[in-house]
């Protein structure tokens, strides 16, 4: 039970890899609440008792100080935030539109700015907290027609640098990434159902096979538990063995 007694704020985690993640900190004694766009709360969530589900657009700072003050009145503490939330809107450059670009800049980026901004003063008065954002295979190998969603990913493994060695400075607070490769939950199940795609991606994989969401959730608990707190600034990349190109 390596999270007992710990809460654990997971956006977007109504289905894919939050709702692994999610379900993963459940099993080691977390309290976790997921958040999504929907006003619908995901029917499995009514099956654990553990788990929360409260709405949020992460791209609106005014959405998550909500959600962080409810859970903050409901739990009287916050432990880990992880910035899971992501889309895409994948397009060759040439067809790319502004919103194409500006939406997924806003979710996957400005939405793990805009909560880690928002936890801060919870983990700054609690003298401790952890942040773990969630980037992707592709903030660090090219991806054709994804140029907004790998400078967004780029730009959230940068993001988690920098705030690793400031938050320090004013408490007890670690920031750390994973970087998943190709799973079958979420977008990575949508990737493998064109086949033709995922035939050109396979190869490039040590494993030879996607990985699967409690194999992303073990290292998040790991991350999210006392176990690595000396950990910071840390990008953990869980992908099976991938190849660069
Ligand atoms: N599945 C993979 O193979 C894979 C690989 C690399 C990285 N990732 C990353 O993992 C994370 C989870 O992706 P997934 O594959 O589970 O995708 P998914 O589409 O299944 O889940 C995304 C979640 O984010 C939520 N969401 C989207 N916009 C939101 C917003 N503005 N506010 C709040 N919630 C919002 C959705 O409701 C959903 O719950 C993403 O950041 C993605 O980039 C996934």
């Amino acid at each position: 039970m390596k999270l007992r007694n710990r809460v654990i704020l997971i956006t977007g985690g109504s289905r894919g890899l939050g709702k692994s993640m999610a379900l993963g900190c459940a099993a080691e004694g977390g309290e976790v609440i997921i958040t999504g766009r929907s006003s619908v709360q995901p029917e499995w969530v009514y099956q654990y008792e553990q788990v929360s589900y409260y709405q949020q657009d992460v791209g609106c700072l005014e959405s998550t100080k909500k959600v962080l003050e409810r859970v903050f009145n409901q739990y009287a503490q916050i432990d880990v935030l992880v910035n899971n939330a992501g889309i895409n809107r994948d397009h060759l450059f040439k067809d790319m539109s502004l919103d194409d670009w500006n939406e997924v800049i806003n979710t996957n980026l400005t939405g793990p700015f805009i909560c880690s901004k928002a936890v801060l003063p919870y983990f700054i008065d609690q003298g401790y907290g952890k942040i773990i954002n969630i980037s992707s295979a592709a903030a660090t190998r090219v991806n054709i027609g994804q140029a907004n969603y790998c400078t967004a990913k780029a730009g959230v493994e940068m993001l988690t640098k920098v705030l690793a060695i400031e938050l320090p400075r004013i408490g007890n607070i670690t920031v750390n990434c994973i970087q998943p490769g190709v799973f079958e939950e979420g977008m990575g199940e949508e990737l493998m159902s064109r086949e033709k795609v995922w035939d050109k991606y396979k190869p490039r994989f040590a494993s030879g096979r996607p990985g699967y969401g409690n194999e992303l959730a073990s290292s998040l608990v790991f991350l999210a538990s006392d176990e690595s707190n000396y950990i910071n600034g840390h990008v953990l990349e869980v992908n099976g063995g991938l190849m660069w190109v």
